[in-house]
């Protein structure tokens, strides 16, 4: 593949995805219908940015784009990379008919993660989660954020973070570091003398995170520790996001609300009555349609919050428990079927909302000039993300203009003049 500083112009798709003005911080789903997807080409500059919305003769580099599909770089914004190993055995447990909590209880979930990862030494924990980067951009992810909380110790939190650090050097895509201080209540801890030792160790953390992160649960963090994370995340100046309603109708979402949380993830079991206040709100609502299906979860209220005005996104929530999906076309495919979006609304959650939640809007997350280009071509038109599920539908993927992945059958596409 070409590796050089070159003009690259992208000929002759059948469809572009194009935002209906540019500058746009997010976009709130019920306008997902305003973008188009048209027939057309881009020419990315030398210095790896969008030019022009059109194609050029005078490239040195041409994309065959005929019959293909350009998407801005796909945008995964709730993973828990960097993780040590697998729990297979559980999802079995699982399907059988043991529920999460009572997996969790017994010493699965979270705490058998964090006995792997305590017992992985760094190298390893970093070749695990290099190869899944390589499978996500195989998958069109370009960015993806990273997030600690299988440390479950001071030391063990501030190693993750700074993992997912040393892991951005190695990987193609942009990656962001989010503090997942309080995942579950570790040995020896409540849940409160815990959140003292988040505080005690923010002051260290936040020089490596730039979001703040809670699992509130009936089987990890209350509401108290909630509004407790989101006025620490006010104190270090770092976005707030949490984990809520995800089994349990808890009520989190006025507090984090309050808080100005940049995003509600999960929601399966949001309250009716909280959902137009974040429909109303700037913090946008991740569903994370991967670890529903695989636990068999709750649907969260799709519609209801998009009718709302919220600001729907998906991710994969990749992680070795709930959900071991590292593919951003399947987690549309699943959304589409199980929310009845449309491909636009799907798209939209995968690219600029979500690049929204992990704050890069500015940079990334839509085909816009200035904008770095970071795109994917696909082999099918936009539709076929979700109809032709399990299909992978990404051909190539290019980061800053220059190929960072292709598909052995679309490599001929990609030509130097
Ligand atoms: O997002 N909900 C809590 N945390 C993760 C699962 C973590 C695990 O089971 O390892 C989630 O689903
Ligand atoms: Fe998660």
């Amino acid at each position: 593949m070409h590796g050089d500083n070159v003009t690259t112009s992208f000929d002759d798709a059948a469809q572009v995805l194009l935002p209906p003005e540019p500058g746009l911080r997010y976009l709130r789903t019920t306008r997902a219908g305003e973008f188009t997807l048209e027939p057309g080409g881009i020419t990315a500059s030398d210095d790896g940015r969008i030019a022009a919305l059109e194609p050029t003769t005078t490239a040195g580099v041409h994309v065959d784009a005929t019959g293909c599909t350009l998407l801005p770089g796909l945008v995964d914004c709730h993973t828990h990379l960097p993780f040590a190993g697998w729990r297979a055995p559980e999802y079995e447990q699982k399907v059988t008919g043991v529920p999460y909590e009572e997996i969790s209880k017994s010493g699965g979930g979270i705490a058998s993660s964090a006995r792997a990862l305590r017992e992985t030494p760094d190298d390893d924990v970093l070749a695990q989660a290099q190869q899944l980067a390589t499978e996500m951009l195989s998958q069109g992810t370009t960015t993806f954020e990273c997030k600690s909380g299988y440390g479950l110790s001071r030391d063990g939190e501030l190693r993750s973070l700074k993992l997912a650090r040393g892991l951005d050097a190695h990987v193609h895509q942009t990656t962001t570091r989010t503090g997942l201080l309080a995942h579950a209540v570790p040995n020896g801890y409540t849940a409160d003398t815990w959140m003292d030792e988040v505080e005690a160790m923010l002051p260290e953390a936040a020089e490596h995170a730039d979001t703040l992160d809670i699992f509130v649960e009936s089987i990890a963090f209350g509401l108290e520790h909630l509004d407790r994370m989101g006025a620490l995340a006010t104190t270090y100046k770092l976005r707030l996001r949490a984990h809520v309603e995800q089994f349990s109708t808890m009520r989190s979402v006025p507090i984090a609300l309050k808080h100005h949380a940049r995003s509600l993830d999960h929601l399966s079991a949001i309250h009716p009555d909280d959902i137009g206040p974040l429909g109303e709100s700037e913090t946008a609502a991740v569903l994370l349609p991967g670890a529903e299906f695989m636990g068999a979860e709750q649907t969260p209220p799709a519609q209801e919050l998009i009718d709302a005005g919220a600001i729907v996104t998906l991710a994969t929530d990749a992680n070795p428990g709930t959900s071991p999906i590292f593919s951003l076309p399947l987690i549309v495919g699943l959304a589409v079927r199980r929310y009845g979006l449309s491909t636009r609304e799907a798209l939209l959650a995968v690219t600029l909302n979500a690049a929204y939640v992990l704050n890069l809007q500015a940079d990334l997350g839509s085909i816009e000039p200035d904008k770095r280009a970071d795109l994917v071509l696909l082999d099918s038109p936009a539709e076929h993300v979700a109809y032709r599920l399990g299909h992978n539908p990404v051909a190539a993927a290019f980061v800053a203009g220059k190929p960072v992945y292709a598909r052995p059958d679309a490599e001929w596409r990609i030509a130097r003049r």
